[in-house]
């Protein structure tokens, strides 16, 4: 499976990302605790993780066990987030963040639904999935938006350590071919 470099919709340009977006993802979202209030990590106020971030998700992406892009708006160029995913065999599992100045347009489930459907168009590739934090209905409803289906209740499934050091009820979400 070779990733596309870029993924066009209506508003969005996903880009593979690179170690060279850093100070923009850096600025954009990855020192602020309501955008990565639900995430596995937290801002450590140091551009040299996101950096490291960066670095090991392309290493991923060549040896085909990851998927990153950041999201920029067309119109402007900006960088707004980032969508990626892990690859396990036939499975994808997404994740997503966006800006907090970006939230609540449509953005982000633009970027989910373009992800899923290149990734379901891939022949290996039979189920995209998806866990949020129980308390974070926003990203819940972008899946849904997506055409992924709540499938139930992992329990003490992921540590968000922006709200606390123990594990968190998640819903898992997927589509399937
Ligand atoms: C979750 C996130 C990706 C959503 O992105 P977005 O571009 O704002 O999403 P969209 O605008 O496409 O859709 C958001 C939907 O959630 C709804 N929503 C937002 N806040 C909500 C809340 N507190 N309760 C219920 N619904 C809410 C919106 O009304 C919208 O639904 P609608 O179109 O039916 O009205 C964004 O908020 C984000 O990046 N959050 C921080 C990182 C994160 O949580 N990532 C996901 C980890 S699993």
């Amino acid at each position: 499976m070779i990733p596309p470099e870029v993924i066009e919709t209506a508003r969005l340009r996903l880009c593979s990302a690179w170690e060279s977006d850093a100070e923009e993802v850096f600025a954009a979202y990855a020192q602020d605790r309501d955008a990565t209030r639900y995430l596995a990590w937290r801002p450590t106020g140091k551009i040299e993780d996101t950096r490291q971030h960066l670095r090991l998700t392309v290493r991923q992406r060549s040896d085909g066990t990851a998927l990153q892009w950041v999201i920029r708006r067309k119109e402007d160029g900006r960088l707004m987030g980032t969508i990626g995913g892990r690859v396990d065999g036939h499975k994808v599992e997404l994740g997503y963040v966006l800006a907090k100045a970006f939230w609540n347009s449509g953005y982000m489930t633009e970027a989910v639904r373009a992800v899923v459907e290149w990734a379901l168009r891939e022949a290996d590739i039979f189920r995209v999935w998806a866990v949020c934090d129980v308390d974070n209905p926003a990203s819940a409803r972008v899946m849904e938006k997506a055409g992924m289906k709540r499938e139930g209740l992992l329990r003490r499934w992921s540590i968000h350590p922006t709200i606390g050091p123990e594990p968190r009820d998640c819903y898992c979400y997927a589509i399937t071919k």
